[in-house]
């Protein structure tokens, strides 16, 4: 049986962090679904049309990855889409206690959902898109933390 698998988040905006992510689920399961929530109560920089173009364009060199956009609760997206596993990466045990409650949750709501937690290389390990556009919005360079679409829409925004 094919195993699809969602990795949901606000990707706002997707860093190099979530690809290493994405990179390696890809791997692991047959299709991989991008979910970009719209996290209104984040107040993303970037719309949520932005966020979902600039995943795909990172990612369009994985041919088994899709983007697509969410709003409401991740199970029904899932169970929609017939994807019976999620994906999150866990970079630090502050993570991991709202991940835990997260993923027995959401198994509450939809039993046959399984929740697997990714560890990022410690390449990554400190990086989040809150510190991107905040070193983005201070001047500095993000260049090593982003690709190269996500780079260019943050100068844009930043002029
Ligand atoms: N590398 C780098 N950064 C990472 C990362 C990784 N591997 N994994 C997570 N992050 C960062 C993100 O960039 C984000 O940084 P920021 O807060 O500075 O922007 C931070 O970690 C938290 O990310 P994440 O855990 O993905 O939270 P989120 O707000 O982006 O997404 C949802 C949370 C959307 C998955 C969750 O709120 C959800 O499922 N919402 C739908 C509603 C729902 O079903 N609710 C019921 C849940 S039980």
């Amino acid at each position: 049986m094919s195993k699809k698998a969602v990795y949901p988040g606000t990707f706002d905006p997707i860093t190099n962090g979530h690809v290493d992510i994405i990179e390696r689920s890809a791997n692991l399961f047959d299709e991989v679904i991008v979910v970009v929530a719209k996290s209104a109560g984040k107040a993303p920089l970037f719309e949520l049309a932005e966020r979902v173009e600039l995943a795909q364009r990172t990612l369009a060199h994985l041919s088994n990855v899709q983007v697509h956009s969410f709003e409401g609760l991740l199970v029904n997206f899932a169970q929609q889409h017939q994807a019976s596993i999620v994906v999150r990466g866990v970079r630090s045990i502050a993570d991991f206690e709202y991940e835990k409650q997260m993923a027995g949750m959401n198994q509450k709501m939809y039993p046959a959902l399984e929740t697997v937690f990714l560890n990022p290389t410690a390449l990554w390990a400190d990086l989040s898109s809150t510190l991107v556009r905040d070193i983005a919005r201070h001047g500095g360079d993000v260049s090593d933390f982003v690709s190269a679409s996500v780079l260019s829409a943050i100068s844009k925004k930043s002029s």
